[in-house]
């Protein structure tokens, strides 16, 4: 059967490359990117998929009722994936108001308008931030079960989200999954973020800021991993359960930086360890026994995850170089500028 799938957010990293896959791996659905297009959203990436007959895209911001509401209305969506929101830790520390509008705000609007028309599911993308921080013990995760200890603006507003997500199944009986993701990576990934950054400064033989000491650990998953897993939290997840989504890939960021700089051939001296982050967390690190009870594996590990990555990086340049020389050029300089 047809069935109407919105995706909030399919012009940003990881709502794009969950897109391409739905669209691709479902032709009975009908998939509906519904974005804002923001500095971080770029329909580029989706030049290969405009002309099926199941994508169609909706400009819109999630935070405008008004539009919004009338919208589920029109189209009367079976699912809601919502991807969606402001996502980058380091604007949440120079500019938290926009977290609040677009995570929280944006959120309770959407649970409003699926609540309205009785969506079969309405699947909430969070990220495991909102558990706060690990000591650097390699034998404690997060579970499902971790309180919630939010410690930036950014983790703050997704738990705050998160919050507001159970409630609404909660009080109204609206059909809900929480999958919460550690760290992803892999193409269209925003050059702002550590991985491609590395990358991309890399290639153009500019200094690496690495925050502190480098220490910090995050625990890294391909991003076609999590699309893996949300597709199966649409379709088998339990109503009203949250998902822990993580590949136990745990490595310190210098080791990330290194691990890249050595494959494209670079020299380490391009490492420039900056002043560290405000509240940088020190360690994240998911245990996802509960969705591969499910039937979740990861696919790739880190090893040949970041291989495929560099080499996704090395044949697109002309992507991500339109990004940093483009409109938004101005908020690399300003963060960069070693
Ligand atoms: P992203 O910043 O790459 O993309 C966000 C997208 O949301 C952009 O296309 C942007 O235009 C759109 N958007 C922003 N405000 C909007 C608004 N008001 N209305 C409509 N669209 C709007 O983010 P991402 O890295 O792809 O993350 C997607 C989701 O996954 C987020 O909810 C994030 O919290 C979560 N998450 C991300 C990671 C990660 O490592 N990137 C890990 C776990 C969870
Ligand atoms: P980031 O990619 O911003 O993701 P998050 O903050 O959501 O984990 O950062 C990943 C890690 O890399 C984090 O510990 C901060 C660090 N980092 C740097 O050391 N240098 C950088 O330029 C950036 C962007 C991040």
């Amino acid at each position: 059967m047809r069935k109407k799938i919105l995706v909030t957010g399919g012009a940003g990293f990881i709502g794009g490359n969950f897109v391409h896959y739905m669209v691709n791996k479902y032709p009975q659905y009908d998939i509906y990117n519904l974005d804002l297009l923001t500095y971080a959203g770029d329909l580029t990436k989706h030049c290969g998929i405009e002309s099926k007959q199941n994508y169609q895209f909706i400009k819109a911001d999630i935070a405008d009722r008004k539009a919004i509401i009338p919208l589920f209305e029109e189209e009367d969506f079976d699912y809601v994936i919502h991807f969606a929101a402001e996502s980058h830790v380091d604007r949440s520390i120079t500019d938290p108001e926009i977290f609040v509008r677009t995570n929280i705000l944006g959120t309770q609007v959407l649970l409003d308008a699926a609540k309205q028309i009785g969506v079969t599911k309405f699947i909430h993308v969070s990220t495991d931030e909102v558990y706060g921080e690990l000591d650097f013990d390699p034998n404690t995760f997060f579970t499902e079960d971790t309180p919630l200890q939010p410690n930036s603006p950014y983790s703050a507003s997704k738990a705050s989200s998160d919050l507001l997500v159970r409630s609404y199944h909660e009080t109204f009986g609206l059909p809900v999954n929480i999958t919460r993701c550690s760290n992803n990576y892999g193409p269209y990934h925003f050059p702002e973020k550590l991985i491609p950054l590395t990358i991309s400064r890399a290639l153009n033989d500019q200094k690496i800021p690495v925050y502190g000491d480098g220490k910090n650990i995050r625990d890294w998953l391909h991003v076609i991993d999590h699309c893996a897993a949300i597709d199966l939290v649409m379709h088998e997840g339990g109503n009203g359960e949250v998902y822990n989504v993580g590949g136990h890939n745990e490595r310190t960021n210098l080791e990330v930086v290194k691990a890249i700089i050595n494959t494209l051939g670079k020299s380490e001296e391009l490492i420039e360890f900056v002043e560290d982050r405000l509240g940088h967390d020190k360690r994240y690190a998911i245990d996802p026994t509960k969705l591969e009870k499910l039937g979740w594996k990861p696919t790739y590990n880190f090893e040949s995850g970041i291989a495929q990555t560099i080499q996704w990086y090395l044949e697109n340049k002309e992507w991500w170089e339109q990004i940093i020389t483009g409109e938004y050029q101005h908020y690399f300089e300003k963060q960069y500028s070693l």
